[in-house]
């Protein structure tokens, strides 16, 4: 009796102060325009690629018509340099009248007719990163509007911030998002500026407030760019792992497949390490010009079925060979069935590696029949103190899924599935 009054307690002032709209039960889909059309606002000179409501329309048309809504892709998200350079007189944003002639609300009808989502961008400081007007001081009358118009994500940045006030701050939009009763999936940059002013992150309030965040710097159009990344959540990875999950996801940035640095090879890894890391898979990229190779790296339903496994537990580095620069990631999926990576950071020639099954992390005693995913074949079934050899191409992968044998035997006297 007791007992219950305290769970009541403590369940009330929970579900009173947290996110609670349901969403991102698994990584979120979808595109998203930074990294690949950052701030070009200057439609005069570049009208197909400037940030305007054509260009985020464009890209609607593109997920329906080329297959990426259909494999999961569905929020399109607006981010820096949407708005008007000030407020209007009732101090509400507004987008940029020029380049959004059906504003916010008129986007987000044309993104739901269609069976997609709307996502949009705020910052917590006095100015965006780009220096468009700031959501300080006016949180809850943003979370307001942007409800009003119908939106469905929230990026909230953190540029020209006290990031002291992070923790109270973005846990307060948290509370006016909720209070609009539309349900809007909530992505905090809160955690990455903490990381950069070297104040001690709270993942349990971070995992409270927010569906997915931002850990770590930008992603660029570079390799370096992703290996650098991968290196910051393999060194985070016993922090990081355990407060991912249904609702609450990790987030290491775009996917920049199909933009101007990334090989064949290089892209099949990005997609395999986000997949790992039960990472969102946001496209930044130009959907209008993607060449065939790297669409059907994106639409690899395979790799997307494990980034979209219902378990939502996040993928970890198990082994690391320094000679050869090749490491080994798994994420354990939902009925026992892990996936690996192999990842190569070797810029020499492919490799063959060789590994023991049981030192994948691959916990139980079980034979695993394993599917090489990429290659859509399979290896063969294979015991835990069984070797198994893959075959990896410098900046490559091999991804693989392991899937374990459904078979009786004998314990406790009783016949029990192994
Ligand atoms: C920050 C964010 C980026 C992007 C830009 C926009 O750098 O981390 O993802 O939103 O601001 O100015």
């Amino acid at each position: 009796m007791w007992a219950s009054a305290v769970l009541l307690v403590l369940l009330g002032s929970f579900g009173a102060n947290a996110l609670d709209n349901g969403l991102a039960r698994t990584p979120p889909m979808g595109w998203l325009a930074w990294e690949r059309f950052r701030c070009n606002v200057n439609c005069t000179a570049d009208p197909k690629n400037c940030v305007s409501e054509k260009l985020f329309m464009e890209m609607a048309d593109r997920l329906v018509e080329d297959g990426y809504k259909d494999a999961g892709y569905e929020y399109v998200n607006i981010d820096d340099c949407w708005m008007a350079k000030q407020r209007d007189a009732n101090n509400k944003l507004y987008a940029d009248p020029e380049r959004f002639p059906s504003g916010i609300k008129g986007l987000a009808d044309y993104m739901h007719k269609k069976g997609l989502k709307l996502g949009i961008y705020l910052d917590y400081g006095t100015k965006t990163c780009g220096g468009y007007p700031g959501s300080l001081d006016y949180l809850e009358l943003d979370a307001k509007t942007i409800a009003d118009w119908g939106v469905d994500m929230l990026k909230m940045d953190g540029c020209y911030a006290d990031v002291k006030t992070m923790k109270t701050g973005y846990p307060q939009m948290t509370k006016y998002l909720n209070a609009t009763g539309r349900p809007i999936l909530f992505s905090c940059s809160w955690p990455d500026y903490e990381r950069g002013a070297g104040i001690p992150i709270n993942y349990t309030l971070v995992a409270e407030n927010c569906n997915i965040w931002r850990n770590y710097v930008d992603i660029q159009d570079s390799w370096q760019s992703v290996l650098s990344i991968i290196d910051y959540y393999a060194k985070e990875q016993d922090t990081l792992v355990p407060v991912a999950g249904p609702g609450n996801f990790n987030d290491p940035d775009m996917l920049i497949i199909g933009d101007f640095s990334l090989s064949v090879e290089q892209a099949k890894a990005q997609m395999a390490m986000w997949a790992i890391l039960a990472a969102p898979l946001l496209m930044s990229n130009d959907l209008r010009t993607i060449t065939p190779e790297y669409r059907d790296i994106l639409l690899n339903k395979d790799v997307i079925a494990i980034s979209q496994d219902n378990a939502g537990i996040m993928g970890k580095r198990v082994l690391q060979h320094h000679a050869n620069g090749i490491e080994a990631w798994t994420r354990p999926l939902s009925n026992g069935v892990f996936s690996i990576v192999f990842f190569s950071r070797s810029v020499k020639e492919p490799e063959f590696v060789t590994v023991v099954m049981k030192a994948l992390a691959v916990s139980s005693d079980t034979s695993y029949e394993v599917t090489d995913v990429y290659a859509q074949k399979s290896m063969g079934v294979f015991k835990p103190t069984d070797s198994i050899t893959v075959y990896v191409n410098p900046n490559g992968v091999v991804m693989l899924k392991a899937t374990p044998q459904k078979v009786w035997k004998v314990e406790n006297n009783m016949i029990v599935l192994n």
